[in-house]
């Protein structure tokens, strides 16, 4: 029995109802398993994805920018040397949100992501709300990762002294001169990789499979290369003692334990997109078991490889001399490349550039298929257009759907300030994580007799844990980011109310 409060004809009134009836109010439809299996059954995508394409997909995912970019800011506002063990606590969060990404894998091996684990578990509301939520971190990082992109691809030009004018490299809010300008490489890149999704998922995960070789060379490279010029000496205080860093008119709380934690939340966007592996589900060739295997393995490679690279850095580099104020203003922007610099090397930081160059473009790949499977999904379901769901009998990809996503995308990319806003991806990342943690005990409970190839140990403790840090996490990103990513959430459901729910294919099903 649950109470829930009812405004009915001016008059606000408790309600008692039953756990049945609550069920059965028609935002809280639940998808049937049976459902699903049907869909999957009459999927056009074609299965052409291994257990290695698939773990490249993670692989390509995770590393981009993130990784170049993000290390010094965490080293310096908050973890110090202890940066490694933000990397350890964020890939923790990650791993428990992957083990319930993979049992729900396991059970239900289609495209919608987090968004079908909610539709076949705790009701459509939810399941909309998720894949709204996912949107941030598919099509927002999409966007933001275009900017970045862009931002590389002008460095790699300098290697080769050739300069673009500034209007053709900036969106109009933050061009200064007069006249006409828009970040056109941002625009192009999207197109390009588009072109290649459209074409068939076999020949983008070639694509994958040699730059993730070339991108995870270069990162073992950057460590290797490092180890020679570590200063033990700037790992002493590991942890140095909880302080605040007074800047402008800005403080920030740094260092001590939870300097550590607040790192994690700041360095999280490195993790960002493990969980596009589960989008390509309805592509794989043994879903149930290769998809959780792709999860687990490209998490843990990555993660690794990240504990690694923050350790060399805050080895080569004191922390303290990431201050944009202080000696080196310039190396927050870009710490890896100019730790190594100031070792004398600059030449690692042309191998950065390159490897970022060449390696966002898998993110963005892998990205924007991702949005497009999730789409796919919603679409099926009939809670957006059905326009998204057509696939394409000749390349077996949703063609209208990634020209209509590839189209916002690009225009978005190249005409807004949006890399301003990269932090909302973290956040619909981690929404989508504790989303599915808390479903996955759901369906445990609900339905304890399914087949499952693959099954999250210690279930409860699990869930629990990964509900506790992702939602901890989400409370550590930006105010900035909590509120707009709150604001998009609250759009989301007045989309629902308006559109999606008298659409819902569950409608004729499901009583009223
Ligand atoms: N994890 C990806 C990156 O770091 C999004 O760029």
């Amino acid at each position: 029995m649950i109470i829930v409060f009812i405004f009915c004809k001016k008059q606000y009134i408790w309600h008692l109802i039953t756990i049945n009836q609550y069920y059965s109010m028609s935002i809280m439809r639940v998808k049937p398993i049976s459902a699903f299996e049907a869909d999957m059954k009459k999927s056009d995508l074609k299965r052409v994805l291994g257990k290695w394409s698939l773990t490249a997909i993670g692989v390509g995912a995770i590393i981009g920018g993130g990784i170049f970019v993000l290390t010094g800011t965490g080293a310096y506002y908050h973890a110090g040397p202890a940066l490694a063990i933000s990397f350890i606590i964020a890939g923790i969060a990650c791993v428990f949100a992957a083990l319930c990404y993979s049992e729900f894998a396991s059970i239900l091996p289609v495209e919608g992501s987090a968004y079908a684990y909610a539709y076949g578990t705790i009701g459509e509301i939810f399941a909309w709300i998720i894949g709204w939520g996912l949107i941030l971190e598919y099509a927002m990082g999409s966007m933001t990762v275009a900017v970045s992109w862009s931002g590389y691809f002008n460095k790699l030009l300098k290697l080769f002294h050739i300069k673009l004018p500034d209007w053709l490299t900036t969106d109009p809010a933050s061009y200064t001169g007069e006249g006409f300008s828009m970040n056109l490489p941002a625009f192009l890149i999207v197109i390009l990789v588009i072109s290649l999704l459209i074409k068939g998922t076999k020949s983008a995960a070639k694509a994958n499979n040699a730059i993730v070789i070339l991108k995870v060379s270069a990162v073992i490279f950057v460590i290797v290369a490092g180890l020679f010029f570590i200063n033990t000496a700037n790992w002493s205080p590991f942890i140095p003692e909880a302080t605040q860093i007074i800047e402008k008119e800005t403080t920030h709380n740094a260092y001590g334990i939870g300097g550590i934690i607040s790192g994690a939340a700041a360095i999280f966007f490195a993790y960002v997109g493990f969980d596009a592996v589960s989008t390509q589900a309805g592509e794989a060739i043994n879903p149930k078991k290769d998809v959780p295997f792709a999860i687990i393995a490209s998490l843990l490679i990555c993660t690794t490889l990240y504990i690694l690279v923050s350790l060399v850095l805050t080895g080569m580099m004191n922390y303290q001399d990431f201050n944009p104020l202080g000696k080196y203003p310039e190396a927050i922007k870009a710490p890896v490349a100019y730790a190594f610099d100031i070792a004398g090397q600059s030449w690692a930081g042309s191998i950065i550039t390159i490897a970022a160059t060449i390696g966002l473009v898998s993110v963005l790949m892998v990205m924007i298929m991702g949005q497009s499977r999730i789409f796919l999904g919603m679409s099926k379901d009939g809670l957006i257009p059905q326009v998204f769901s057509k696939v394409n009998p000749i390349s077996g990809t949703p063609k209208t759907n990634l020209m209509i996503l590839g189209g916002i995308i690009a225009t978005v990319a190249a005409f807004t300030p949006i890399n301003k806003l990269a932090d909302m991806t973290s956040f619909g990342t981690l929404f989508a994580f504790t989303m599915v943690c808390i479903a996955v005990w759901i369906l445990r409970v609900k339905q304890p007799g399914l087949n499952r190839t693959f099954r999250v140990p210690a279930l409860p403790v699990i869930a629990v844990l990964g509900i506790a840090i992702n939602s901890y996490l989400i409370f550590n990103l930006s105010l900035d980011a909590q509120l707009l990513s709150f604001g998009w959430l609250i759009i989301g459901i007045l989309v629902y109310f308006l559109y999606s729910k008298k659409r819902s294919k569950l409608n004729n099903t499901t009583e009223e």
